[in-house]
């Protein structure tokens, strides 16, 4: 059966602005598939959670308690205005992801999008460990990755084997790409549930973003 975040009020204005995160639905909807039986508590963290359409938006609506942390200022500040606007609270704090101010097993499910690959790779180990450390037994872990095959690669100064630091939105960033089966280092004390590589085409980079994406459990 296909989870209740498909009868989930969709007509809504709310929902008009935050219906179209595919990555929310494919996590809730494989978890769903491959586990009806999931007993999980719906408490969620996003690592990342910035931004001006925040992926917690959907997650609220799907019923999650909702919790979040991103490091900079600019992008807690567009949730807030999101939070405004569709009266809701998502919870979200300052906090950076390779030292999460949350005490062990706090969440059923742990979410990031797009963030983590911000990171150098030294830093993304660190960051995993934090959140399979925040994460329940049994609780679920998405988080997608830059392949090597994204148009971006090789863009800018190599910081390190296959992280680059380059220009984006006019900030100097980071950007961290891995070959197939690379992250699969990062789960070893977890159980993968999908692994599966995303092709984008991005009117927002003007380009052809290419994921690598990870669903996994916890032991
Ligand atoms: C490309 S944005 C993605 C935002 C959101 N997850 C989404 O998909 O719309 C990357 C986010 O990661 C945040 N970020 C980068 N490094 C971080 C760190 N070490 N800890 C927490 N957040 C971080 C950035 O501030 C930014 O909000």
């Amino acid at each position: 059966m296909p989870p209740d975040v498909w009868n989930s009020g969709i007509g809504s204005d709310m929902m008009k602005n935050i219906i179209f995160n595919p990555n929310v639905y494919r996590f809730l909807y494989s978890v769903d598939r491959l586990f009806p039986d999931n007993q999980v508590e719906k408490s969620v963290l996003d690592c990342g959670a910035g931004g001006k359409i925040p992926p917690l938006g959907l997650l609220h609506k799907l019923g999650f308690d909702t919790c979040g942390i991103d490091i900079l200022d600019e992008q807690i500040e567009m949730v807030r205005r999101f939070e405004e606007e569709h009266d809701v609270d998502l919870n979200i704090q300052k906090a950076d992801m390779t030292e999460i101010p949350f005490d062990d097993e706090s969440f059923g499910y742990v979410y990031s999008q797009n963030s983590i690959f911000h990171l150098t790779k030294y830093d993304t180990a660190k960051a995993m460990h934090e959140m399979k450390r925040v994460l329940r037994p049994q609780g679920f872990l998405y988080v997608n990755f830059l392949s090597v095959k994204d148009e971006g690669y090789g863009e800018g100064e190599e910081v390190g084997p296959g992280e680059w630091r380059a220009l984006e939105h006019g900030e100097s960033t980071v950007h961290s790409y891995y070959g197939d089966g690379e992250p699969d280092q990062y789960f070893a004390d977890t159980r993968i549930i999908l692994r599966e590589k995303r092709i984008l085409d991005s009117r927002n980079h003007n380009r052809k973003m290419v994921y690598i994406e990870y669903i996994a459990r916890k032991a």
